[in-house]
């Protein structure tokens, strides 16, 4: 789960889709990264953690850190959150395998927009959980079903 900072939406994309994936009893390890560096080592921020918190989620523990080029193989799917994240991202890859592995959040899940609207600027964290929590389930029912 991949924004800019890693402490308002891919934290709570990480926290979401664990504890989803932990439900199901799948053995997925989900993590989360910024493209920019600028908090790394931080705590999520604090409306963040206290959406999570509101429905049974602990976020807090997590720390922020900087997207590597490492991950591409660490991981097999990378979403991201909107555009300006994409194009970074992309921008790392070094081959068509890795490029393949990044998509969209909410286009992975069929939804109609494309960008995760930024709550660090907005504060509306949470219309950014309840955007994030549909997403994570729609792909995780749809990789479910293919098991
Ligand atoms: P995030 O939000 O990408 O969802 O973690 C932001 C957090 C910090 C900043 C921008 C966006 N910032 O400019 O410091």
């Amino acid at each position: 789960m991949v924004c800019l900072g890693n402490i308002c939406r891919s934290p709570l994309a990480e926290g979401i889709m664990q504890k989803l994936s932990n439900d199901k009893k799948l053995n997925w390890k989900v993590d989360s990264a910024g493209t920019g560096g600028w908090h790394v080592g931080e705590s999520p921020h604090v409306g963040s953690i206290n959406i999570a918190k509101k429905h049974g989620i602990d976020i807090s523990k997590q720390k922020a850190r900087q997207f590597n080029k490492r991950d591409f193989d660490v991981f097999d799917e990378i979403y991201v959150m909107d555009e300006e994240n994409y194009k970074d991202i992309i921008r790392l890859t070094t081959n068509e395998i890795h490029a393949k592995k990044v998509k969209y959040l909410l286009s992975a899940a069929n939804m109609m927009e494309q960008n995760v609207p930024d709550p660090y600027y907005t504060n509306k964290f949470e219309d950014t959980y309840n955007l994030i929590f549909s997403a994570c389930k729609t792909i995780i029912s749809s990789k479910t079903a293919l098991n």
